[in-house]
C-alpha cells in the first residue's frame, strides 16, 4: 500500500496531479510517499528499520556533483568537438544522470517505465524550474513509457547518444545496497535490457553509452569502442556505423 502526505504550499496545483496519479499505484510493500515544495521523499520498512530516500534537483550535493567538468559520464555521452546534443535516457530512474548531461547543455528526453517514479520525476523537474527558470531543468523532458515499446514504435530516434544504466545486477559480495537503492529495488527492476540494448544499438544516430559496475561484464557480451571509467563504475561507448 502507498501512503500519501502532502504538505506543499505553493506548488499545490502540481502536488495535485502527482498525488493523483500516485493514488492508484500499489507498491509490492508498504511505503509512504512525503511531497512538498522542494522535494518528494519515499520511505519504507527495511530489514526492520525505517528508511526514506529523499530526491530533488536543487540538492546541493547534487548540483555540486552536476556542476563537476571532467566526470567520465559527460565524457561518454558526448564528442571531443561537444556537438551531441540531444541524448535519449532509455533507464531514467530518479534523473540524476540525465540533470547532469542537461547541466551541461544537452537536450536531455528521459524514459522511465515504473509510474510512481515516472510521476516523481516530473514534479520534481517542473518543481525545479519553475523555481529556476533559465536553468538546466528546461532541457529535461519526461515521459512514462517502457523504453523498448517506445523504441520499437519510433524507429526512426531523433537523439545523437542513447544513454542506458540498468540497475546493476546483485552484488556478489554479501555486502547490501545503499538503503536508496533498496528502495528502488523494492520499486522496480530491468525490463527487456538485453533487447532494449539491441534495439538502441539499431537506432543510435551516433552512440549508445551503457553505465556499468566497474568489474560488471558487457552487456550482451559486446565489446565497446570506448570505457571511462571511474572508482566503482564505468561507462561503456558503442559508437554508431
Ligand atoms: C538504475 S535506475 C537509473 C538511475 C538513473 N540513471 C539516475 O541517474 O537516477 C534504472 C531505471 O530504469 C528503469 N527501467 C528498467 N527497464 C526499463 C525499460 N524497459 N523502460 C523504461 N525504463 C526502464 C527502472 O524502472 C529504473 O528506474
Amino acid at each position: 500500500m502507498l501512503k500519501i502526505a502532502n504538505h506543499t504550499h505553493y506548488h499545490k496545483q502540481l502536488a495535485r496531479r502527482l498525488v493523483e496519479q500516485a493514488r492508484h499505484i500499489a507498491p509490492e510493500a508498504d511505503m509512504t510517499l512525503g511531497i512538498n515544495d522542494s522535494e518528494i521523499s519515499l520511505c519504507s520498512v527495511i530489514n526492520g528499520q525505517h528508511a526514506c530516500y529523499t530526491h530533488s534537483f536543487t540538492q546541493p550535493r547534487l548540483v555540486k556533483r552536476a556542476k563537476q567538468k571532467n566526470q567520465a559520464l559527460l565524457k561518454a555521452c558526448n564528442n571531443k568537438k561537444q556537438t551531441l546534443h540531444r541524448v535519449l535516457d532509455l533507464t531514467a530512474g530518479w534523473g540524476k544522470d540525465s540533470f547532469i548531461l542537461a547541466c551541461h547543455g544537452q537536450q536531455v528526453n528521459m524514459i522511465e517505465q515504473n509510474n510512481l517514479i515516472a510521476a516523481c520525476l516530473n514534479y520534481l523537474v517542473e518543481i525545479a524550474g519553475l523555481e529556476q527558470p533559465d536553468d538546466c531543468y528546461q532541457r529535461m523532458e519526461v515521459f512514462h513509457r517502457n523504453s523498448l515499446q517506445y523504441l520499437q514504435q519510433n524507429p526512426t530516434i531523433d537523439a545523437d547518444c542513447v544513454y542506458l544504466d540498468p540497475m546493476f545486477p546483485a552484488h556478489k559480495s554479501s555486502a547490501k545496497p545503499s538503503k536508496d537503492l533498496q528502495l528502488l529495488q523494492m520499486l522496480t527492476d530491468n525490463q527487456d535490457m538485453e533487447l532494449l540494448f539491441a534495439k538502441a544499438l539499431e537506432c543510435a544516430r551516433h552512440r549508445v553509452v551503457v553505465k556499468r559496475p566497474l568489474h560488471a561484464p558487457t552487456l550482451n557480451d559486446i565489446k565497446p569502442d570506448i570505457v571511462y571509467r571511474e572508482k566503482t563504475i564505468r561507462f561503456d561507448v558503442y559508437l554508431g556505423k
